[in-house]
């Protein structure tokens, strides 16, 4: 304990308890403007989901080839009519949505609707796109996308994982095709949702874990990352200075995320978590990353969702653990908000 019981305070106090390991070379592809990299979105739309996909359609380096939608943030049917109407807004009602899970594999159905409002995305109200969710829904679409690529995909989940644990038990076949996982999810450190969960993967842990243990190359771009893409009020008006509709969007979402953390905790700033995600593919030297073994807690005590990220190479010896993971360690927040406000000037 430092003075007066603050702990570190005075940088006196304890080392940081988990092991923070060396940065390495990532092994998430990235696209070129002459060569983009075909990706999914895997969504549950949402504020952060929102400024992800405004993200990934404005960046030459990627080819988005559908948005699908898995309840968590708010129910999927709010999580798709979203999808829809933001990808019509960013002037993209090409792109197919599919809707997928409505809640978890296994356990109790899970919102974040006190974060991103019931409907999932505050109080923005957008106009009706002239299309409509796939009826293939979310798996069958990213199978037939899969299967049909000349290449790997790759998918960016930011949401809950169910529907990536569907597809990789429905099409086993397809794991192949699947580039790499960019997932928003997780936490080397505390969680959001519980102090041991982030929220997409308390949201359903055992589909996180048939995730992890599948083998497909994956970055987790987890809380450790992610709460350093902080955006605030003064984003938020450099947001709707760019004189975009799409801007205007952004800067509403980003300040109604602010109004609910204000209320809760007096904060001024909300993590842009699923834009990290897509950011980290766009862009091959934004994020750091470490070489992790991940497991998910898929129990029921106060640890469940847990990823339990163990990257100290004795003890992944002592218990025969393999790296399984690139986790994201480091991000230039100031960049990030350049990149994405450079992203919305370029949305209708
Ligand atoms: O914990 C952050 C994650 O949970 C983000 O994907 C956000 O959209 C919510 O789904
Ligand atoms: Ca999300």
């Amino acid at each position: 304990m430092g003075r007066d019981g603050a702990w570190n305070e005075g940088g006196t106090g304890a080392a940081p308890t988990f092991f923070a390991a060396p940065a390495v070379p990532r092994t998430a592809p990235h696209g070129t403007a002459e060569a983009p990299l075909p990706l999914i979105i895997d969504s549950d739309p949402g504020l952060d989901d929102a400024l992800a996909i405004g993200l990934a359609l404005a960046r030459p380096e990627l080819n988005v080839l559908a948005v699908t939608t898995v309840g968590g943030n708010a129910d999927v049917r709010h999580c798709t009519e979203n999808a829809l109407r933001l990808v019509h807004a960013y002037g993209r009602s090409d792109i197919p949505v599919a809707e997928g899970a409505a809640g978890p594999i296994f356990g109790d159905v899970v919102r974040a609707t006190e974060v991103h409002g019931e409907g999932g995305i505050g109080r923005t109200v957008l106009p009706a796109s002239p299309a409509s969710a796939r009826p293939e829904g979310a798996v069958g679409l990213m199978a037939r996308l899969l299967a049909e690529s000349p290449v790997p995909v790759a998918i960016a989940p930011v949401g809950p994982l169910t529907n990536i644990a569907l597809l990789l038990r429905l099409h086993p076949e397809l794991a192949g095709k699947i580039a790499h996982l960019a997932i928003m999810g997780g936490s080397i450190g505390e969680g959001n949702t519980t102090v041991s969960a982030e929220f997409n993967i308390y949201a359903d842990p055992e589909s996180a874990e048939i995730v992890f243990r599948s083998g497909i190359p994956i970055t987790m771009l987890g809380l450790d990352v992610t709460h350093q893409a902080l955006l605030d009020l003064g984003s938020a008006e450099r947001l709707r200075a760019l004189g975009t509709a799409s801007g205007r969007i952004a800067a509403e979402l980003v300040e109604f995320a602010i109004e609910r953390v204000r209320q809760w905790y007096g904060g001024d700033s909300t993590a842009t978590h699923d834009a990290v995600a897509i950011a980290h593919l766009a862009f091959p030297d934004l994020v750091s990353v470490a070489s992790y073994n991940v497991r998910v807690d898929t129990g029921s005590g106060p640890a469940r969702g847990r990823t339990v990220c163990e990257g100290l190479p004795i003890r992944m010896q002592r218990y025969g653990l393999a790296p399984n993971a690139q986790v994201g360690i480091r991000i230039d927040g100031v960049r990030f908000e350049q990149i994405l406000l450079d992203a919305f000037s370029r949305l209708p």
